[in-house]
């Protein structure tokens, strides 16, 4: 497995493109399979959960793949309802919408159980609720999933039990064709469901999001359209921590910061200079930040994709700081990556405490994607050159990181394994 060389210790001076949101493009692609049309997406990111769901697609029949550096040519209409590459599917999480999107145009779904990143388990049973209110059947074995709409779906309203990126997703795609007004309770509202949204919307669906709840008129049919996906959020903070704990400046061109403006609130609070325009967020840091207390939670509050990267950047903070995790218990693999560079951590329950320590270089292993991450962000911080081992974690939701820290002024390379 490749490896990733960071030479540590100076201050970042730059400017970096930030890339589509990994998170947005995917329920975007499966959600083509909706469509018996041409679907032109831009703004795509070239990472592997991409690449691999564009596979999956071109096994189901579909037309599925890049058409330009960062524009993905999708035409679905003489797609089977059959899955060839289950190991695909097994290897994400975000196949888990091939659930909605097949009893949406099929009637019918069989699946393996969606993987994902792992950081403990992944339950689907708020998708499965979303399905069954919907009038489908729904049954998993041996690690299988069936899911049977025998009756045509029918409008329901529902209520998931708790707030899931994923469940409000896939109920959302399942009820989008579905004759009748469908109202789903609880939702998620991260910019990447409202993303999938705008996108149904632009090819013909009619889907309000209020806040809470988001209505779906159901529509006969869906038509293809161009589309253009939002910039990834956790990409352009994660390139703002770096420069938190590095200290200097950098130039992130495409960042949204309306998507990102509670996090930018704690930056700024720990002494980031974040400055930002239509086109760009500027980002300034002496480098001597301070800590903070944080909890993760739903949107629009503190993000749980950037809970190992913050934690990294406590490490480097006055007074240190703690991070509470409220919406994955298992996502605290990088505390003992961090403790081989000398980070005092103190684990307790799902919270960390984390005091300003004297970070050294390492060789350090990523244990999932943003813990991956969070390896880069605290390497460029501590003197000396560190490794980051299993960088197939980071490269599947991270595009050419190496390229664009070393655009930031990072002295980071990558290590071909013979
Ligand atoms: C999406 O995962 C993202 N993945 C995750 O990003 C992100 O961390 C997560 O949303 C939260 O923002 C993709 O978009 C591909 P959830 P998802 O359903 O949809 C529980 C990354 O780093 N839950 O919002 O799987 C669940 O266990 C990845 O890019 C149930 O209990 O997350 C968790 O505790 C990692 N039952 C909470 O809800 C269910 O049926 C939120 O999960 C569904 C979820």
């Amino acid at each position: 497995m490749d490896k990733i060389s960071v030479e540590g210790g100076s201050r970042l001076y730059g400017r970096t493109v930030i890339g589509g949101m990994k998170n947005s493009a995917l329920p975007v692609i499966y959600a083509c399979l909706l469509i018996k049309d041409e679907c032109i997406i831009e703004n795509v990111p070239r990472v592997s959960d991409v690449e691999n769901s564009l596979q999956i697609l071109r096994g189901m029949g579909a037309y599925a793949d890049f058409v330009g550096e960062h524009t993905v040519r999708i035409d679905a209409s003489s797609v089977g309802g059959e899955i060839k590459d289950f190991p695909l599917v097994s290897k994400m999480r975000a196949s888990s919408y091939l659930m909605g999107v097949l009893i949406s145009r099929f009637g019918e779904a069989y699946l393996p159980m969606p993987g994902g990143c792992n950081f403990g388990a992944r339950p689907i049973e708020q998708h499965l609720k979303g399905f069954s209110c919907l009038g489908a059947t729904c049954s998993e074995e041996n690690g299988l999933i069936t899911i049977k709409a025998k009756e045509k779906l029918k409008s329901a309203k529902i209520t998931l039990d708790k707030i899931s990126v994923g469940a409000t997703i896939n109920t959302v795609l399942a009820s989008v064709l579905v004759d009748g007004e469908t109202v789903i309770e609880n939702v998620a509202r991260e910019p990447h469901v409202i993303d999938l949204i705008n996108f149904l919307n632009a090819c013909g669906a009619k889907i309000v999001h209020l806040g809470s709840k988001i209505a779906v008129e159901g529509v006969k049919k869906l038509h293809g359209i161009k589309y253009r996906i939002y910039p990834d959020m956790i990409e352009s903070l994660t390139y703002m921590a770096c420069v938190g704990v590095c200290g200097g400046e950098a130039e992130l061109i495409g960042a949204e910061f309306s998507h990102i403006s509670y996090v930018c609130d704690i930056f700024g609070k720990m002494g980031l200079e974040i400055k930002s325009d239509r086109e760009r967020i500027i980002v300034k840091s002496r480098g001597n930040i301070n800590g903070a207390d944080v909890i993760t939670a739903p949107y629009p509050l503190f993000p749980t994709d950037l809970h190992p990267q913050f934690a990294a950047m406590l490490c480097f903070a006055n007074g240190g700081g703690t991070v509470t995790e409220e919406i994955f218990p298992g996502r605290f693999g990088y505390v003992a990556e961090l403790q081989k560079m000398g980070a005092h951590i103190v684990r307790e329950k799902n919270s960390v405490i984390i005091s300003k320590s004297e970070m050294h270089a390492a060789e350090l292993d990523a244990t999932d994607l943003r813990a991956g991450a969070a390896l880069i962000v605290a390497s460029l911080g501590a003197d000396g050159r560190s490794i980051v081992n299993n960088v197939g974690y980071i490269v599947r939701g991270y595009e050419n990181i190496v390229g664009k820290i070393s655009d930031l002024g990072g002295k980071i390379k990558f290590i071909k394994e013979i």
